[in-house]
């Protein structure tokens, strides 16, 4: 379907201080296992690095209708397999890094709202766009795989993300992403331990910048796991 007439009503822009709280509300109903962000970490976000942080607005309204919340990182630092408090330094985002070639996207949601609507590309687009802009090499993420529960006792996660990327599976969140244009990398056990629905499975994701791809000694496969 083409989103794009329904996306007219929508515009994405920076983050403001009056979004927080409807922000946290939204943040409390896509992820009841979760607690929701605190004013004073997405000051701290905005802070860091402004232009990261993407809110799509409902203009008839001006309601708050999604986030995409992003940091700079040096892939290289890290684990393929660390988990997003690692990558976000416990949520705080201190570890974004202005030098940094990889733009991760630490989350990504919607109001359930106005799911369905075409936001989350709209959302992924301006991550997309900003990678562009400041000449990064890719964006990576960690795909939640909510679905993996109804079939984690008959294959496994692995193998459950072969099948949403064949198009065997649908997974409510790793197939938007992959609808999106993002390419799954690998499944990972512990990114978000309370995620029940996922079993505290993900699954990496990278999107390549076509302008300004990852040399090759850089690529994410040969990124170490923790053991
Ligand atoms: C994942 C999420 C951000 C998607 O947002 P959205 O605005 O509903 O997504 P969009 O409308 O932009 O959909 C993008 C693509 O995914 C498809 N899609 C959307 N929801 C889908 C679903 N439940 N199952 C299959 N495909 C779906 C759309 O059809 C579209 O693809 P197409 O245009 O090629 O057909 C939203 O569902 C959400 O906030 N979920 C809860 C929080 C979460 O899990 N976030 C992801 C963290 S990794």
């Amino acid at each position: 379907m083409d989103s794009s007439n329904q996306t007219q009503n929508f515009i994405v822009r920076e983050l403001l201080e009056s979004d927080y709280t409807q922000i946290s509300a939204i943040c409390a109903k896509v992820y009841p296992t979760e607690r929701p962000y605190t004013d004073p970490e997405l000051a701290e976000h905005h802070r860091l690095f402004p232009e990261g942080q993407f809110v799509a607005i409902h203009q008839p309204t001006g309601s708050v209708a999604g986030v995409h919340f992003t940091l700079m990182i040096w892939l290289a630092h890290f684990h393929i397999d660390d988990p997003w408090d690692v990558l976000t330094a416990k949520g705080t985002f201190a570890d974004h890094d202005p030098t940094g070639h990889t733009l991760y996207g630490a989350d990504l949601f919607v109001d359930p709202a106005y799911q369905h609507h075409g936001l989350g590309r709209k959302l992924t687009k301006a991550a997309q766009q900003l990678t562009c802009s400041k000449k990064l090499w890719r964006m990576v993420g960690g795909s939640r795989l909510p679905g993996y529960h109804k079939v984690s006792k008959k294959i496994s996660a692995d193998e459950y993300v072969r099948k949403v990327k064949l198009g065997e599976l649908i997974d409510p969140a790793l197939t938007v992403h992959l609808h999106d244009g993002w390419e799954p990398i690998t499944a990972i056990q512990g990114y978000l331990p309370h995620d029940t629905e996922s079993e505290g499975w993900a699954a990496v994701i990278q999107w390549i910048n076509p302008t300004c791809p990852p040399p090759l000694n850089w690529e994410i496969s040969k990124v170490p796991h923790k053991k």
